[in-house]
This record gives structure tokens, C-alpha cells and sequence, in this order.
């Protein structure tokens, strides 16, 4: 893969105009912004209701309906530690503010997508995001790059130490409310995140002299099973898919996004949607935002959990070793492929 060049330092020349690289085709900004019609917005979560409150059974119908209709929502209680996410706003700023030369020691490897710098790049005629991102696997802890997590500053890695930890508690009891609210064995889906990957992606969107040309991220799905978002200052942009428009996500205060990955799609045979969608920019802010992405474990054979489906209810996609689909999957995703097309 060639080399995008960094968007941050590119932002700094003032440019009046972006690169050719840059300008995407079909940037249409329509949204409910623009309109007259009153702001729907994703559903809300209360994750502690949801796991000890009274009214635990309407949260759960919440959850199912918020799952199956828009694929994305944002939870509140949901027990991470306000201290835990100020410091990750506070380190991962520092640390996107840091030299080039510094951030540089943590550049992506050949053939490897962890490290400081972009999505891959596959040709000169392939079409750039307004990103510069920093990717890094955290857990399972022997998966850890031994060029990375260790030799990042000793703050930033405790704090992503707290973050796995804090992170992976809540996206288990998510799942595990999701096998709940589906009506599938629990055992069946513990059985799948054991030994999944908790890969963090840190992204940085630089304020844009083009915006109307060009995207944050383009519009697309997660491959994941399950993705929280956490957004690390007040600039908005997240926008998803719903009925054909794009709805802006506003970020309730410590609130995190929390959005349905391919895998867990074709886990609950298409009742719970992997929902595109997309980031925008903007000429005056910056944007910084922390994805966490969940895995199944990548030995399993995934495929339609076994406990919903049968001769009433047949399963929809095909079940595959989870490694080599991704392999598969790795390959064909520059023609635009999701990978629950690969499963069809
Ligand atoms: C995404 O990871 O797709 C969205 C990231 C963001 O909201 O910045
Ligand atoms: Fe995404």
C-alpha cells in the first residue's frame, strides 16, 4: 500500500483549495439540518435501567427496537467513569498534537493497519478521507504490538490500559443484553466474545477549506461486531443513514455511541442492522473522536445464531470460519463490498 499523506499538517498550509485526492464525487451535505421537519434523533439507552431497574423489560423492547430500526444508539449510565473519558479526551488530544516527527515513531508498518497514519491506500486513483487516524489492537492482550502499546507515552498508556478494561466491561453487557432482547441463548453468544478483539481506532478530522467536497469518513458500514463511539470534543459530524437521509448524531453530554457491527447482523440473522454511515467536515473545527470496535473470536464459525433460526426461521446468511471471511473480505473491500455480502 502507498502512502496518504498526513491531513493535519496539510490543513496547516492554508490552503485555499484541497488536493485532487481529496475531492470525493456525490458529497450531497443534505440532511435534517437543512430541513424544516422537527430532528428525529437515535434512540437513548439507559444501561442502568436496563441491567438493574424496574422497568427492565420496556429498556429491553427499547433496546431491541433501537437495534433493529436504526442500528445505532446512545447510552447513558452506561458506567464508565466521567474521570476515565476526560483523560482519554485529554491524552489522545496530546497525543494528536504532538510533533510529527514524535507521532511518526508509531507509523504504520508495511502489510499492517495499526499505528499512526490512514486507511490503506491502494492506488493513486483512490479516493481520500479528511483523517489522519491512529489504530491499535488492546485486547486480547497477547495481540498487543510489541512496536506500539508499550512504547506509547506512559500516560496515554494507562489510560488505555483503564479504557480496555471499562470499555470491554460494558460491551459484554450490551451483548449480552442484545442475545436477551433477541430471545437467544446466552450461552451461544458468551461463547462467541470470550476471546474477541477490542481494536480502538483515534481519529483526527482537521478543519477542511473544502468541505462540501469531501468526507470525514465516506459512508460506510462497521465490520465489527459492535462499535463505541466516544466523542473527544464538542465538534459534531456523525451522521447516519435512517429512511434515506442522514441524521446528524447530537452527543448527549458523557453519553457513548454504540452501533451494530456486520457480525452481530448476520449473528442475529438480519433482525439487528449494520447501518452506514459517515463523517463530515467542517472549514472552522476540528474533529476528534475514539472508536472501539468488537470482534467475535476469530477462530469461531459464525454464521446465524443457531438458537433463533430452523426450518421456521432459516438462516439468511452462510456460516463461515470468521478468520478466513476476513481475509476474503480484506481483499475485495476496495470494490465497495460490506462484509455481510461476502456471507450471502
Ligand atoms: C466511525 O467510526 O465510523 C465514526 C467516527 C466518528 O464519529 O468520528
Ligand atoms: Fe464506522
Amino acid at each position: 500500500p502507498l502512502k496518504a499523506p498526513n491531513v493535519q499538517e496539510l490543513a496547516k498550509q492554508q490552503l485555499a483549495t484541497i488536493p485532487p485526492q481529496y475531492i470525493q464525487d456525490n458529497v450531497e451535505k443534505t440532511s435534517y439540518y437543512n430541513s424544516s421537519m422537527l430532528l428525529p434523533q437515535i434512540p437513548v439507552i439507559d444501561m442502568e435501567q436496563l441491567l438493574h431497574g424496574h422497568d427492565h423489560d420496556s429498556e429491553l423492547d427499547r433496546l431491541h427496537f433501537a437495534c433493529k430500526e436504526w442500528g445505532f444508539f446512545q447510552v447513558v449510565n452506561h458506567g464508565v467513569s466521567i474521570s476515565l473519558m476526560e483523560k482519554l479526551k485529554s491524552e489522545i488530544q496530546a497525543f494528536f498534537d504532538l510533533p510529527l516527527e514524535e507521532k511518526k515513531k508509531f507509523e504504520q508498518q508495511e502489510g499492517s493497519i495499526e499505528g499512526f497514519g490512514h486507511d490503506f491506500v491502494f492506488s493513486e486513483e483512490q479516493k481520500l478521507d479528511w483523517i489522519d487516524l491512529f489504530y491499535i489492537t488492546t485486547l486480547p492482550v497477547y495481540l498487543r504490538q510489541p512496536h506500539l502499546f508499550p512504547r506509547l507515552p506512559l500516560s496515554l498508556r494507562d489510560t488505555l490500559e483503564a479504557h480496555s478494561q471499562e470499555f470491554k466491561n460494558l460491551a459484554i453487557s450490551i451483548l449480552n443484553q442484545m442475545a436477551k432482547a433477541l430471545k437467544m441463548d446466552e450461552k451461544e453468544m458468551r461463547d462467541l466474545y470470550t476471546d474477541g478483539m477490542q481494536l480502538l481506532r483515534m481519529n483526527y478530522y482537521p478543519p477542511c477549506p473544502e468541505p462540501d467536497r469531501t468526507y470525514g469518513l465516506n459512508p460506510h458500514s462497521d465490520t465489527d461486531a459492535l462499535t463505541i463511539l466516544m466523542h473527544l470534543n464538542k465538534t459534531e459530524g456523525l451522521q447516519v443513514r435512517k429512511d434515506n437521509t442522514w441524521v446528524p448524531v447530537k452527543s448527549l453530554p458523557n453519553a457513548l455511541t454504540v452501533n451494530i457491527g456486520d457480525m452481530m447482523e448476520i449473528l442475529s440473522n438480519g433482525v439487528y442492522k449494520s447501518i452506514e454511515h459517515r463523517v463530515i467536515v467542517n472549514s472552522k473545527e476540528r474533529r476528534l473522536s475514539l472508536a472501539t470496535f468488537y470482534t467475535f473470536n476469530h477462530d469461531s464459525e459464525l454464521g446465524p445464531a443457531l438458537s433463533l433460526t430452523g426450518s421456521n426461521n432459516p438462516p439468511i446468511f452462510r456460516r463461515t470460519n470468521l478468520a478466513k471471511s476476513l481475509e476474503i473480505f480484506s481483499k475485495r473491500k476496495i470494490n465497495g463490498k460490506s462484509f455481510v455480502d461476502i456471507v450471502k
